[in-house]
């Protein structure tokens, strides 16, 4: 075969691919692809057999008649063209979650132990229609659904996702949209991170300045860290709070798609929006204000840091284990979860440290080391959660200070401290900021607005929850942790959270064996179609090119490369912009010296795909073993 009838091979085969009906996430655990399609019409029945089934059979034809305009009513009956059935009794590999799809030219057939199984039944009929099922009016389309058999159940029974809406505000309209996206991917955690330095976000009716006072903050603009201090007596216009009647309906949505809520209360540390409500609860009684995102910590680069600002709860004050006693008191009987997170990150003890209470306390408990009363602030606050009925879930840094084996971490300092938790017996939700922190750079940190750190798709794909040496029974599985100190509005939110999320659902819910980049890569590709019929934002940082320097030899060596297979690099050093004409990467090249300035674009089957990314000689030398 020559050179150009290969070309037109291979994009036929990529053609065929990118057409193949069935493109599904995450990856189910068996696809067995039949002769034949279902037609969904306006006829189509739609019956649950047990009613049980209800919720996910009406919310099922909601999502049909959106884009169809069929008007399908689901009912009780067991003759549906599409069947929701519950067993009588149950199919043990299936699970508490798991499905069989079977959709032949007849019919569709979802049957599953409980209607949470149902309900990721039908998300994965929902991926098997035309993309324009996803969309918010009404299309003229055929709508067909391959005919398949599909067995599914997942391999994690944590798949979660953390929302952070104290450095951001998101409306509880907003959080239910999320929320939606989520468990269509077959998440089934919501982690409501609703406190922080920058917003204190859930009522609690009997301490209400939480909310009068710490929801709200001064306005400003500006990248987070970076912003002016509040000035006295400068208004506070920007915040906002979930009122309890709020929490229920986002509690009463979730559920409705086998979503479980775990709130997070972050505490010692991350208090200053408390404090500012309640400032006799920190060791100096100085007045805070909730923070807009100021300087207000140095970091010294090994994760050591200091406060500027005090934003830490006083452990040696009992009015503390009082407050912390009304808070849980009302979180816990708002939220059937049963966990409740309670922070305990990056704690700043230097305040602690100089405090007489604290050192009395020290001396009584006969702790050498402050770091040692964070053990004793969680082991206080365990005692309040047992109390109510609820397990305590805090990050990974609660096991410095000694804590029980009850207790269950969040290893997000890397996996490490989920490997030390897990040998010592606990159970451990693995979210490592190395492959899933969403809030970290998709793509070339010159194209998207600057963040400390970057995290590719192609490394969050990577992910393995289970370490080796590790028993699989103590990992409970894995989030996504999109931190929104960057990120003001929903739809960057999505920007940020996709397709890394989409990656992150194939890593918590299928089979370590059924995992494959490129082929994940073109169901990635569908669902960006998808994702644009749905009006749900996600980046398209994969199309560009990767660029990385070294040193050899005294000189700078450039290395480019791309994210996902099948793309073309061109570059030019010459200060004009590049095109397929342009030198195509396929080498290490090293650069001459002088004032070159690096302009890279990738292409696809000829036609251009990714952001162009420029670098100065000096940014290229800055990356230099990056
Ligand atoms: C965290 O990222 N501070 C848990």
């Amino acid at each position: 075969m020559n050179l150009s009838r290969l070309l037109i091979f291979s994009l036929c085969i990529a053609t065929a691919q990118a057409q193949s009906p069935i493109n599904l996430i995450p990856q189910p655990v068996s696809v067995q692809p039949q002769p034949g399609v279902f037609t969904l019409t306006k006829a189509t029945t739609i019956h649950y057999n047990q009613a049980d089934g209800r919720v996910v059979a009406d919310m099922l034809s909601q999502q049909l008649n959106t884009p169809t305009g069929f008007g399908l009513v689901a009912k009780s009956g067991k003759t549906g063209k599409i069947q929701l059935n519950l067993t009588e009794t149950p199919n043990a590999q299936l699970g508490q979650e798991g499905y069989i799809l079977d959709a032949s030219p007849k019919g569709v057939v979802i049957t599953a132990n409980r209607p949470a199984g149902l309900f990721y039944g039908m998300q994965t009929l929902t991926q098997l229609l035309p993309k324009e099922i996803e969309g918010k009016i009404v299309t003229t389309k055929t709508w067909t659904v391959p005919a398949v058999k599909i067995t599914d159940y997942p391999r994690f029974g944590w798949r979660g996702i953390m929302f952070d809406v104290s450095r951001h505000f998101f409306t509880k309209v907003e959080v239910k949209q999320y929320i939606d996206q989520l468990a269509k991917l077959k998440y089934n955690t919501f982690h409501w991170h609703l406190t922080d330095d920058n917003g204190w976000r859930i009522e609690i009716k009997s301490l209400p300045k939480l909310t009068s006072v710490g929801a709200w903050r001064v306005a400003r603009a500006g990248h987070y860290g970076d912003r002016a201090e509040p000035k006295p007596g400068e208004p506070t216009p920007y915040g906002g709070f979930y009122t309890q009647d709020d929490i229920r309906e986002v509690i009463a949505y979730a559920q409705a798609r086998n979503v479980t809520i775990v709130p997070e209360i972050d505490v010692p540390g991350h208090s200053m929006a408390a404090l500012a409500a309640y400032p006799e609860l920190s060791c100096t009684k100085a007045i805070v204000s909730v923070n807009p995102g100021t300087a207000f910590s140095d970091w010294y680069g090994n994760g050591t840091f200091k406060m500027k600002v005090e934003n830490t709860l006083n452990p040696s004050d009992e009015k503390v284990y009082e407050f912390l006693d009304k808070v849980f008191t009302e979180v816990a009987a708002l939220f059937p979860s049963p966990f409740i997170h309670v922070g305990g990150d990056e704690c700043y003890k230097g305040y602690w440290a100089n405090d007489p209470g604290c050192q009395a306390l020290m001396k009584q408990l006969n702790i050498r080391h402050v770091e040692d009363l964070q053990g004793y602030f969680m082991n206080r606050v365990e005692k309040i959660l047992t109390a109510k009925g609820k397990k305590l879930l805090g990050w990974d840094e609660i096991l410095e200070g000694g804590i029980s084996p009850g207790a269950t971490l969040m290893s997000w300092r890397g996996i490490k401290y989920g490997i030390e938790a897990a040998h010592a017996g606990h159970n451990v939700v693995m979210t490592p900021t190395t492959f899933a922190y969403l809030d970290y750079n998709q793509g070339d940190p010159t194209i998207d607005p600057p963040i400390y750190a970057s995290l590719r798709t192609r490394t969050s794909y990577s992910f393995e929850p289970v370490p080796d040496g590790v028993d699989a029974k103590y990992i409970l599985g894995g989030q996504g942790n999109l931190w929104t100190e960057q990120i003001p509005t929903l739809r960057y939110a999505e920007y940020m959270t996709y397709p890394r999320a989409w990656a992150l659902s194939e890593v918590y819910w299928s089979p370590k064996e059924v995992k494959n980049w490129p082929n994940f890569v073109q169901r990635m590709e569908t669902h960006f179609d998808r994702a644009d019929v749905a009006e749900i934002n996600y980046s398209r940082a994969v199309y560009d090119a990767i660029i990385k320097t070294s040193m050899k030899d005294g000189k700078l060596r450039l290395e480019l490369e791309g994210e996902i297979p099948g793309l073309d690099i061109y570059y030019t050093i010459d200060d004009t912009m590049p095109d397929q004409f342009s030198t195509h990467y396929s080498q290490p090249v090293d650069l001459p010296d002088g004032n070159v300035n690096l302009r890279v674009i990738t292409y696809r089957a000829g036609k251009p795909i990714g952001h162009l990314i420029t670098l100065t000689r000096d940014a290229l030398q800055k990356r230099v073993g990056r």
